[in-house]
């Protein structure tokens, strides 16, 4: 792995146009920049749609519009988890803050933080919080989230990092006592191998009074859990489909995006839901970055993401494996979702072999 440099930039300086902005004080790091960018997703496609079955990681979807889209999903009706996890940190953000006082709250795969301001609030009640770091590879998502951040908490020291959290783990800032959130299921969108390299590499990381709060969606009715990945209104089809408008702007592709259906099914053997894009009729697919030509036969899919969907013992052990303990376990009262918080153990259980 090559190291990149990083720049740290006070947003509040100025615009893109040298205009002055609005809100001082919000530092970002960045640790993709635009060619890093090009590279990766050159190299993900390039593996994703040569390989048998073809796919793509997640972690596409998300440009500026991608972003949107996601926020409108979370408020979407069939989708579920956003409102199951604000309700449970409704109840218990208090005894979250109570029982880590953290100074410093880290948040991975920030998104809008929307829901991380009950965080915030509970851990200011509580005394001791100085800064929030939030972590996303969608830089517009969150330099806006973080601006909106520093109006509502003008005391708080906002951080914003642009990373891949596979990737840029070891460039988290450090220091005092933090609490590591990981919300809204994303963990989900990793295989398990994935998981427990990206726990391990999390515990990694931190010291003896550093915590972990994960948010997880929890196995269910089938028939709900399609629904929270197509929606009446299409939006998820809109959000699946993007991944296809990025490759085509960044890679110079031509995917006709209406040449691909949207399709959400249930894995119960893996417990996961997998969102794929379906061709609906023969087609060949031009990558001029690349310099690559594709072939599609009508109703070959390509595989977008899955989201696994746990039990609570199962979260429970997934953290032992990778060195953590759990300190307590929250679901909201339909037990839909679970947030988990755990600290680190004593020592990582050794590496499978
Ligand atoms: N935490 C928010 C957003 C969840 S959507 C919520 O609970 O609603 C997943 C978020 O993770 C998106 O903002 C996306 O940009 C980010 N993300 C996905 N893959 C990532 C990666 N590899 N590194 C960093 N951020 C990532
Ligand atoms: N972390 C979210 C989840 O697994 C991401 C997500 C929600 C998503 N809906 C989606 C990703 C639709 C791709 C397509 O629930």
């Amino acid at each position: 792995m090559t190291a990149r440099t990083s720049t740290t930039t006070p947003a509040g300086a100025a615009g893109p146009d040298g205009s002055a902005q609005p809100l001082a004080g919000l530092i970002v790091d960045r640790h993709v920049n635009a060619a890093d960018r090009a590279v990766n997703l050159a190299r993900d496609v390039l593996a994703g749609l040569t390989g048998n079955p073809r796919e793509l990681p997640p972690k596409w979807f998300y440009d500026a519009t991608g972003g949107m889209l996601f926020d409108e999903i979370t408020r979407l009706p069939e989708y579920y988890p956003t409102r199951r996890e604000r309700a449970i940190l409704d109840s218990h953000a208090g005894a979250i803050a109570a029982a880590c006082a953290a100074d410093t709250l880290v948040e991975l795969g920030s998104g809008t933080s929307e829901k991380t301001r009950l965080l915030l609030d509970a851990l200011r009640a509580d005394g001791g919080l100085r800064r929030f770091v939030a972590f996303d590879v969608d830089e517009a998502t969150l330099t806006q989230a973080g601006r909106s951040l520093i109006a509502t908490y003008p005391d708080l020291a906002v951080h914003a990092v642009v990373g891949d959290f596979e990737r840029h783990l070891a460039r988290l800032p450090g220091g005092g006592r933090r609490l590591i959130a990981f919300l809204g299921g994303t963990i989900g969108n990793m295989r398990p191998a994935q998981r427990e390299a990206f726990l391990r590499a999390l515990r990694e990381q931190c010291g003896s009074t550093d915590a972990l709060l994960l948010g997880t969606d929890l196995v269910k009715d089938p028939d709900r859990l399609v629904a929270a990945y197509d929606d009446g209104a299409g939006v998820t089809a809109a959000f699946n489909r993007n991944v296809l408008t990025v490759i085509n702007r960044e890679l110079g592709a031509d995917f006709d995006i209406r040449g691909f259906a949207h399709v959400a099914r249930w894995n119960a053997a893996d417990s996961w839901i997998e969102m794929r894009l379906r061709a609906v009729r023969d087609q060949q697919v031009t990558i001029d970055s690349l310099a690559l030509a594709i072939e599609f036969q009508r109703g070959e899919d390509l595989l977008t993401e899955i989201s696994a969907k746990f039990t609570r013992d199962g979260i429970t052990a997934e953290l032992a494996d990778a060195g953590w303990a759990v300190a307590q376990q929250w679901t909201d009262p339909e037990g839909d979702f679970a947030v988990t918080l755990a600290t680190p153990s004593t020592a990582p259980s050794a590496a499978p072999v």
